[in-house]
């Protein structure tokens, strides 16, 4: 209880699944938290159901490509609940489609979320966070940020991207006290593998040490740690949530 206590925190992509798993349980910690998504019903369900505790959340339209909207949400986290000290950069798009096959306009549509997302993302919160004395950034990349499959190019790319932009960011303003920390699930159920066919996760899963998929709230744990004054001493690190699946 309480680790997040007087905490803002602004969550891209928490209108379902790992961030909105991050909402609740940051909440359940003390924070106050903005989620911003292109799901804008969803996310205001999201957050209307976390208000039904008490008033902690705000959903606000963020698509993560704009900067404009990344200026209104950070905004929106001063105006709602006096200024910002975490971000989570969770938002992202899955693809499974490899090198020849990844057309231009897709190649583009995943940089822009998963790659660029990212870094607007820092761009407007290091501000805020600045004004507050210092922060905690959490970037999610994924398993396919470190290691390389069959397909699914551009979202290896971009999730690699993630994990060197984190140790840039973090080299560059350690010395404001803004940690920043990437971190990388494995196969977490969530609506974003759905399109894996049941019997190709089956499968996945048999190579998974503890045997089964992670949850969202697997993941959110961890972030929490990251996000909380527990973290203190950690930046410019990456976190593995996956069940074994890399030690493998
Ligand atoms: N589920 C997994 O197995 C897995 C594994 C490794 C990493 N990840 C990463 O975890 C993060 C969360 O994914 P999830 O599993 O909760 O999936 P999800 O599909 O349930 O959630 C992703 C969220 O991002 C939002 N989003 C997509 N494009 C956006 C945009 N342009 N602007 C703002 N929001 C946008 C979606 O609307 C959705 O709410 C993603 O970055 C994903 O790449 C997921």
């Amino acid at each position: 209880m309480d680790r997040l206590k007087g905490k803002v925190a602004l969550i891209s992509g928490g209108a379902r699944g790992q961030g909105a798993a991050e909402a609740r349980l940051f909440v359940q910690e003390g924070a106050s938290v903005v989620i911003g998504d292109v799901l804008d019903a969803e996310a205001a369900r999201t957050a209307a159901q976390i208000n039904a505790n008490r008033r902690a959340a705000a959903a606000v339209h963020l698509d993560v490509t704009r900067a404009a909207d990344w200026r209104a949400a950070v905004d929106a986290c001063g105006r709602e609940f006096g200024g910002l000290d975490i971000l989570v950069n969770n938002a992202g798009v899955f693809n499974t489609t490899g090198l020849e096959d990844t057309t231009e306009e897709l190649w583009d549509t995943i940089v822009n979320i998963n790659q660029k997302g990212v870094w607007l993302g820092m761009k407007f919160a290091v501000p805020a966070m600045r004004q507050r004395g210092g922060g905690s950034i959490i970037n999610i990349s994924s398993v396919a940020g470190l290691t390389g499959s069959t397909g699914s190019t551009a979202y290896h790319g971009t999730k690699g991207a993630v994990r060197l932009l984190t140790k840039a960011a973090a080299v560059q303003y350690g010395p404001e006290k803004i940690r920043v920390n990437s971190v990388h699930p494995g196969i977490i159920a969530t609506q974003m593998i759905d399109i894996i066919p049941k019997e190709q996760r089956e499968r996945f899963t048999s190579f998974v040490p503890l045997r089964r998929e992670g949850t969202a709230d697997d993941v959110a744990r961890m972030v929490l740690f990251l996000a909380s004054d527990d973290a203190s001493y950690v930046t410019g690190a990456e976190f593995v949530v996956d069940g074994g699946l890399t030690a493998t």
